[in-house]
């Protein structure tokens, strides 16, 4: 099959599946994983940071930095469309019992004034606003830059608040940009990777942050039942996906934008090119042609697995497992398809 779902779909790598068979492990809960600490280390370094945790998924790291940075009745703010909002089964209110202030925003970028707005003063009636999230890239493909990253840090200093980033895809971000991981790293306080999507582990993420924040973190990794054990198996995957396959994330950009050039040259295509920044392809179908359900049965039962377009809008990922053949492939069928 060419599997142009999500990143999520990748595969351990040889390298990877050889590494997790000599790992050398240890109980983690009592510090003693040497591939766990490795890879803790090997993390904080590439972001520039003092620590970072290892925890079983992005959704983990992400309600475990706001379980950490914040108290139950106080409100974070965050972008309307990003996932710890809309994608997270309202976590923030059931674990750490806090209130969201959303940001209207379809690409992930928030305006200093739209968030200086929603920062609570000091009243009786209001919650107490002690964290804002952001995300980086963006599920819209969109990339925020060091700019519009240094702003909404600067202004979240000048009032005390932390910057907490779903960088699910932080390297990619800063791969897009042209920047060290590091440097863009500076702007926030705390940052979630995945390295189980583009970075082709099979499981977890690592939160990253400064000490006191991490140690904290840790004991509230331990409360959510995330303290695991001879977890260096699954921590030596996660060495390869940061050293070796962040490297490798340029490909899958390229590929990603040749996909989109080839595919908007087929009548009836239009590609959203304006948030082709990353491995993601947004893309209109033209449903007067072919209906969503028929686009993606047609597709299927070649071999392609796309995510069902909805009113003919859709996203294609790029990643480990798909080869410009494959790209060539998928875009014959697609043609293919329309034009019959
Ligand atoms: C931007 C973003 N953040 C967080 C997550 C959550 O990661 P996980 O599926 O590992 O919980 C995802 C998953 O796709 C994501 O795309």
């Amino acid at each position: 099959m060419i599997d142009l779902r999500s990143d999520t779909v990748t595969k351990p790598t040889e390298e990877m599946r050889k590494a997790m068979f000599e790992s050398e492990v240890g109980d983690d809960v009592y510090g003693d994983d040497p591939t766990v600490n490795k890879l803790e280390e090997l993390g904080s370094e590439f972001f520039g940071k003092e620590a970072s945790l290892f925890v079983p998924s992005g959704t983990f790291a992400n309600q475990l930095a706001i379980l950490t940075w914040t108290n139950p009745g106080n409100e974070i703010i965050l972008g309307d469309s990003c996932h710890i909002f809309q994608h997270e089964a309202g976590a923030p209110g059931l674990i750490s019992s806090v209130n969201t202030s959303q940001i209207p925003s379809s690409n992930g970028v928030l305006k200093v004034d739209e968030i200086s707005k929603r920062v609570r003063s000091k009243d009786i009636h209001h919650p107490k606003t002690t964290l804002i999230c952001t995300e980086n890239a963006h599920s819209s493909g969109n990339v925020l830059t060091i700019e519009e990253s240094k702003d909404i840090y600067e202004f979240a200093k000048s009032k005390n608040i932390p910057v907490h980033t779903d960088g699910a895809r932080f390297i990619n971000a800063a791969v897009s940009l042209g920047v060290e991981t590091r440097d863009l790293a500076q702007y926030s306080d705390s940052i979630n990777l995945c390295l189980s999507k583009g970075l082709c582990a099979p499981i977890g993420s690592l939160l990253i942050g400064e000490k006191d924040f991490i140690d904290k973190a840790r004991f509230y990794r331990k409360i959510l039942g995330g303290g695991m054990r001879q977890v260096g198996v699954i921590a030596s995957a996660g060495i390869v996906a940061l050293t070796k396959m962040s490297q490798r994330l340029y490909i899958d950009h390229e590929n990603a934008s040749y996909l989109g050039k080839e595919l908007s040259k087929i009548d009836g295509v239009s590609v959203n090119f304006e948030n082709l920044k990353i491995n993601m392809i947004f893309y209109n179908i033209d449903n007067e042609i072919i209906s969503d359900s028929d686009f993606h049965n047609k597709l299927h039962k070649q071999g392609v697995l796309i995510n069902p377009t909805d009113n003919g809008s859709g996203r294609l990922v790029t990643h480990n497992g798909i080869s410009r053949e494959d790209i060539d492939t998928f875009v014959a069928l697609v043609k293919d398809i329309l034009s019959n």
